[in-house]
């Protein structure tokens, strides 16, 4: 169950405005087919690990939880520090922890849903006691910030969960998980690794550049979101009805609106920041969770439904009782 909850955005703030003055781009525009008005930039000398550190200590301050005691730290992102060591293994040092174990799982901006259900998995079977599950994305890191169709969509961020063992009612009551391998064109990064190792050829190509067809990955987000959240909401033995709070990915104004209409469920009931953070890929959800929880929307008992999407491509959904 989630005890915990914590985030980090950095103090930079980049609007729109700032961002008509780099591309040829408008508020207007922005604003009308994303809902986004400003995101977060990450300062030069900030790291993955860094504000991955600072959402784990809020989570863990918010549980009253020293840090010395996780056992797991599971940290999603594509876009760690160095390629390895992994991230989890930083934060680890960082919050001054040496009992635990810690590894990154990759799945783009499903990487917090990914983890926390491999999380909530290691914990049910009695593996682990407790984990702290972590979601953070610099993606300004690797935005090509001469493509107007990428660069006025991402922000910088982190989000974090404590988790303990499941008691009574309290927990993740289900888990839905989707990849489809076939279409990898659609979202992707394609240096560094070994089919691209770093070159002069792979800068001069613009290989270490995220790379989106928004328009195609749209089409799947409503439905395959929609589908996912179905299945994890029958999966828990609840009904649409149950559901106090849906938390979306924070992709697009438009997905949200889409994926409520068909959810059938009152838009006051769905957490929206996406005007201030953009999209934050792996870290949007547990920010925007954070957020809820302090400011009183998330209390004990609620049913929280979240559902994301991202390269892969991949999704999932999740429904989770306080
Ligand atoms: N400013 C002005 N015009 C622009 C901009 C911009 N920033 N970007 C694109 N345009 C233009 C295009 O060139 C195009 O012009 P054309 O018709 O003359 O060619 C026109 O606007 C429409 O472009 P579309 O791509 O069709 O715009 P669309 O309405 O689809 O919005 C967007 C684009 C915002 C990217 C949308 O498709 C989207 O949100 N897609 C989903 C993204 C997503 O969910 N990704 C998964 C998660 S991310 C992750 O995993 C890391």
């Amino acid at each position: 169950m989630i005890v915990g909850t914590g985030h980090y955005l950095p103090d930079k703030v980049l609007t729109n405005a700032d961002l008509e003055k780099m591309v040829d781009t408008s508020d207007e525009w922005i604003t009308t087919r994303t809902g986004i008005k400003e995101r977060r930039v990450a300062a030069p000398e900030e790291t993955t690990s860094d504000f991955s550190a600072a959402a784990a200590l809020s989570a863990l301050e918010c549980a009253g939880v020293e840090p010395t005691e996780v056992e797991l730290i599971i940290t999603g992102t594509i876009n760690g520090d160095m390629k390895f060591p992994s991230t989890s293994v930083f934060v680890q040092q960082k919050i001054g922890n040496k009992k635990g174990v810690g590894f990154d799982v990759g799945a783009a901006c499903c990487g917090f849903l990914y983890s926390l259900t491999v999380a909530d998995a290691l914990i049910g079977c009695g593996m682990f006691n407790n984990a702290l599950v972590i979601g953070t994305e610099l993606l300004t890191r690797v935005t090509d910030w001469d493509d107007r169709r990428t660069c006025v969509l991402f922000g910088d961020g982190s989000g974090a969960v404590y988790l303990e063992k499941s008691q009574g009612e309290r927990g993740l009551l289900s888990s839905t998980l989707h990849s489809d391998g076939s279409l990898t064109h659609l979202l992707y990064y394609l240096g560094e690794g070994t089919k691209y190792p770093s070159s002069h050829k792979t800068i001069d190509n613009g290989y270490h550049f995220l790379r989106m067809d928004g328009r195609e990955i749209f089409k799947y987000a409503v439905r395959e979101m929609g589908n996912a959240s179905a299945q994890a909401i029958e999966k828990a033995g609840l009904k649409p009805s149950d559901i106090d709070l849906v938390i979306p990915h924070q992709a697009n104004i438009r997905i949200i609106n889409a994926l409520a209409n068909r959810l059938g469920v009152d838009y006051d009931k769905v957490v929206v920041n996406i005007d201030k953070t953009g999209n934050t890929s792996s870290a949007s959800i547990p920010i925007a969770m954070d957020q809820a929880h302090r400011s009183g929307r998330i209390v004990e008992g609620m049913n929280v439904l979240m559902t994301v999407f991202g390269g892969g491509l991949t999704w999932g959904a999740a429904v989770v009782k306080f």
